[in-house]
């Protein structure tokens, strides 16, 4: 953790009288944020199309700052929650959205209908088949759509998978030819390429230029049936380390060996999308807790904190911990043989009554003091949103832009 954050937090957890009284809050860097859209624009491909998976953080700050970039093409949705977020910081250029998500109601199919964003991601027949329907009924003679493949790779290396096995993400790539046929004689549906997301989490770029020369393949086979196509969208998957080592993407090696398989495919003239989310705002993130108590257990030593998995549930729901910080407070002693943490492994773990409400586990600790700060880096993607915030009805924790 650098020091300019260090600080940051030490000073709002003695002076900020909201964190004062509720001490757990997330806390987000926009310079980060601007590096790395700006590492990726510098070196990506021209036909190369970079948008921001807003499901990684819809904090509306840090979302209107995406957005500022002129990196970035647009924002991709999972939900039309999502898309009246994004009007809501002032995106009213409809062409500079995606809709992705298995499970899109009518209701929302609809709202991406009538809007005219730029590209339905289409999951399944019905899903078409109700797009249909619904440009029918508006009078809309075509919407463009990216049919989502489940592509037949398993895509060894990465965190989370959406596809290359048995997923309810997008098309078995088994029964592309027949569920195309019935897509393709839907009168007011425009397929304009493919949508292949299949992993999250890869650090190693090799692993996804190997799927992109796999994926590539596929769609040389597929504009054999379908006819050329414009598009492929790649989703998401650069990662990042949650670990101290910290190691990168390798970014520039990445869309160097890209050129190549582009060039090998004769696939210039086809835009690439990217819609990253972790990569571009995991890193900006840090979660804060104030240390209310320290116990001893049966020979181990527990941390508890203010917050727990209500406010920071990705942990324990992926097994990955995170680079934990101690920030020391020098707060006084409440009593003669109250208990502190030194050179040993412990359990960090916030105030719910069950026992997997750990936000670190394992974890050792040089030192740390009831009234110390616990910092969680590596926390700005799927953090927030994504922790269980109204159980056990604890305060929300607070989120702040470091000005
Ligand atoms: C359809 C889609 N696109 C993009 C992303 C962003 O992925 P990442 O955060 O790995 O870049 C996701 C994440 O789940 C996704 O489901």
């Amino acid at each position: 953790m650098n020091r300019k954050v260090e600080n940051y937090i030490r000073d709002i957890f003695s002076n900020n009288r909201n964190i004062v009284e509720n001490p757990t809050c997330y806390i987000y860097d926009l310079e980060e944020i601007t590096n790395r859209i700006n590492e990726i624009e510098k070196n990506k491909l021209p036909n190369v199309s970079l948008y921001y998976a807003m499901k990684a953080n819809p904090n509306k700050e840090v979302l209107a700052h995406v957005l500022k970039h002129s990196g970035i093409a647009g924002i991709e949705i999972a939900s039309t929650g999502e898309l009246h977020t994004a009007q809501s910081v002032g995106l009213s250029n409809m062409n500079k959205v995606l809709f992705t998500g298995p499970g899109k109601t009518p209701v929302e199919l609809e709202e991406a209908v009538r809007s005219n964003i730029r590209y339905i991601n289409v999951e399944s027949v019905v899903e078409a088949i109700r797009i249909n329907e619904i440009a029918s009924r508006l009078n809309i003679d075509k919407v463009n759509i990216l049919l989502r493949i489940n592509i037949n790779y398993f895509l060894d290396g990465a965190s989370e998978y959406m596809a290359g096995m048995s997923t309810k993400m997008g098309i078995d790539q088994s029964r592309f030819e027949e569920d195309y046929k019935y897509i393709s004689n839907l009168e007011h549906i425009n397929i304009c390429g493919f949508h292949v997301f299949a992993a999250d989490g890869v650090l190693d770029h090799e692993i996804l230029l190997k799927y992109a020369d796999f994926v590539f393949k596929f769609v040389e086979y597929a504009q054999t049936i379908v006819g050329k196509v414009s598009v492929i969208d790649f989703g998401g998957g650069f990662g990042i380390d949650y670990t101290k080592a910290n190691r990168k993407f390798n970014t520039k090696e990445y869309f160097k060996s890209l050129g190549k398989i582009v060039e090998k495919y004769n696939f210039e003239d086809k835009e690439i999308i990217l819609e990253l989310g972790k990569y571009i705002v995991g890193s900006a993130g840090y979660y804060a807790t104030r240390i209310i108590d320290i116990k001893d257990c049966k020979g181990m030593k527990h941390i508890v904190t203010a917050g727990g998995v209500n406010h920071m549930r990705l942990p324990i729901a992926t097994d990955r911990k995170h680079p934990v910080y101690i920030i020391h407070m020098n707060e006084p002693k409440l009593y003669n043989g109250q208990l502190s943490v030194s050179k040993e492994k412990v359990d960090i773990e916030g105030p719910l009554c069950m026992t997997e409400d750990k936000i670190s586990w394992d974890e050792y600790i040089e030192e740390a003091n009831i009234g110390d700060i616990v910092v969680l880096t590596q926390s700005g993607a799927y953090c927030y949103s994504a922790s269980t915030l109204w159980f056990l009805s604890h305060e929300l924790p607070l989120e702040i832009i470091i000005k």
